[in-house]
């Protein structure tokens, strides 16, 4: 038989895993990638439409749950790994394992579509200013789960005539932009954070406005980095009361959070509104050293959600308070993946739901009726921030899925499953719809 042929979209992390996985595993693998270089968004770019990790970013997550499975981190890296050493960690595993050769750089891709007699995928591929199509087998999107900059519209935001900006055009180049001036930080998640850290010492004053609360946690815990405490025991009896008791697990684990957060930080203003957070089976905690002990400084005040604009430098908040002389508004407000490559994925909106159109995905990866031969791994809550040595259990995944070493379940059963899925999806939804917090690729132990 001749050899199957796939393409892989992106050679960031989950992009380098999946060639290597799919070339040892008997495919002719092509991937394409839009950088001229591996990593990913762990890549830095000044390039401001791309999203980047910051020369100042540093994981969250310890290198004891980050690297790649057959390829152990360096012991002379620190346990959070540095932007600059998750991109040289990166190269090494792309050079170690000769997947260079088989990496197109400088493609940006443009669609995937079946052929006319539906048998395989034509991939569309922008190459140096030229069109050009391949056919493929299988095709595995790895184009990342943080393309495109998610930046609310703000009433009036026109009036504005200072910088406002979502923060993936941020970067530290730009700082003398901010001196002396004063900026509002809108979000309270890991990138506020990050940019929150390079403005500081350059702004005259910096705003954190947040419209709710967030459960937010060091990257250390009691000298252990915080990932290493959550042991495959305590995920597994997580899972286990979200699959038989979800009332019980989350009621469980918002006090359990609740109780940390207070235990963890101490002095916590009730000014700030941190807490209460949004239940955690809505809203994943974030992970920030650094927001709560400015907070506790005074060097970062927290104010509510933006209103409106209501002129050339100033604002109004949701509590009616109002704020003038401001010049830089960035918006922490997170991002999506880019799904236009893909126009053929199937989506749904089950009764009663009116939030945003929710992707047809077995396991949040196969579309049901090209699982054989088609997986995205942009998608599912689980790839998003767990670590390297998952991108590996993904691509094992996959290609069981695409040798047929896994068998598939029936059509109808696939469709099923998602149903289930979908019917979870729409009663977390259902218990919080603050515009533009629901995120679709949220998964239980049962999906
Ligand atoms: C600033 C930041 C910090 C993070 N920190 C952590 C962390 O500490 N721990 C953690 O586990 N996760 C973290 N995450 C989550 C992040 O998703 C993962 O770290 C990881 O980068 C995901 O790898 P990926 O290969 O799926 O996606 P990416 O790293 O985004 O790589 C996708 C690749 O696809 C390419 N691409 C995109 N579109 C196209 C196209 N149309 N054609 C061709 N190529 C394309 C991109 O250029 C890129 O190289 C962070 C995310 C951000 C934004
Ligand atoms: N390693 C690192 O240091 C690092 C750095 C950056 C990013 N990351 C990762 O990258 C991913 C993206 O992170 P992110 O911080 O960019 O995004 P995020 O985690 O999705 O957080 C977005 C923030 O914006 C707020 N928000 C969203 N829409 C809003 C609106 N319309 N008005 C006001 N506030 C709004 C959210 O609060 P609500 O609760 O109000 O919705 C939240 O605080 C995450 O997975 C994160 O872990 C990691």
């Amino acid at each position: 038989m001749a050899q199957q042929t796939v393409a892989v979209v992106g050679a960031g992390a989950c992009g380098l895993s999946m060639l290597k996985t799919l070339r040892e595993d008997g495919f002719k693998v092509t991937c394409f990638e839009r950088r001229r270089q591996v990593g990913g968004l762990w890549a830095y770019t000044k390039e401001p439409s791309m999203t980047t990790a910051l020369p100042s970013t540093r994981a969250l997550i310890s290198k004891y749950t980050c690297g790649m499975s057959d390829f152990p981190m360096p012991d002379h890296y620190p346990p959070h790994l540095t932007q600059a050493q998750f991109q040289e960690f990166m190269e090494s595993y792309a050079k170690h394992f000769d997947l260079l050769k088989d990496i197109v750089f400088g493609a940006s891709l443009k669609n995937v579509r079946r052929n006319d007699d539906d048998t395989r995928w034509l991939v569309e591929v922008l190459i140096d200013g030229e069109t050009k199509t391949e056919e493929f087998d299988k095709v595995a999107l790895c184009h990342g789960y943080q393309t495109y900059s998610q930046k609310p519209r703000f009433e009036d935001e026109e009036k504005f005539e200072g910088i406002l900006m979502h923060a993936q055009q941020f970067r530290p180049e730009d700082v003398e932009k901010y001196k002396g001036k004063n900026v509002v930080m809108v979000g309270m998640s890991s990138t506020a954070s990050d940019v929150i850290n390079n403005i500081l010492p350059h702004a005259s004053k910096v705003y954190l406005s947040h419209r709710r609360g967030m459960y937010i946690f060091p990257t250390w815990r009691d000298n252990t980095p915080a990932d290493l405490l959550l042991s495959w025991r305590r995920r597994q009896t997580g899972f286990l009361l979200q699959r038989y008791f979800p009332g019980l697990a989350r009621w469980l684990g918002d006090k359990a959070l609740d109780y940390l957060m207070r235990k963890t930080w101490k002095n916590l203003d009730p000014a700030w509104r941190i807490l209460p957070s949004p239940s955690v089976s809505i809203s994943l905690p974030g992970a920030s050293d650094t927001i709560i002990p400015l907070l506790q400084s005074g060097k970062l005040t927290s104010i509510h959600g933006i209103k409106r604009f209501l002129g050339p430098s100033t604002i109004e908040f949701t509590d009616g308070s109002i704020l003038e002389d401001i010049h830089a508004v960035i918006c922490a407000t997170g991002y999506t993946a880019d799904l236009t490559v893909a126009p053929f994925l199937p989506v749904s909106k089950p009764p009663n739901y009116s939030g945003p159109d929710l992707l047809r995905l077995w396991h949040n990866i196969f579309p049901p009726k090209y699982a054989d031969s088609m997986a995205l791994l942009c998608h599912s809550a689980y790839g998003k921030n767990n670590g390297f040595s998952f991108n590996d259990v993904q691509s094992m995944a996959v290609s069981n899925i695409f040798r047929h070493v896994h068998p598939l379940p029936s059509l109808p059963t696939m469709e099923s499953d998602i149903d289930k899925h979908h019917a979870w999806l729409v009663s977390c939804w259902a218990r919080d719809k603050t515009p533009n917090s629901f995120d679709p690729s949220m998964s239980t132990a049962n999906s």
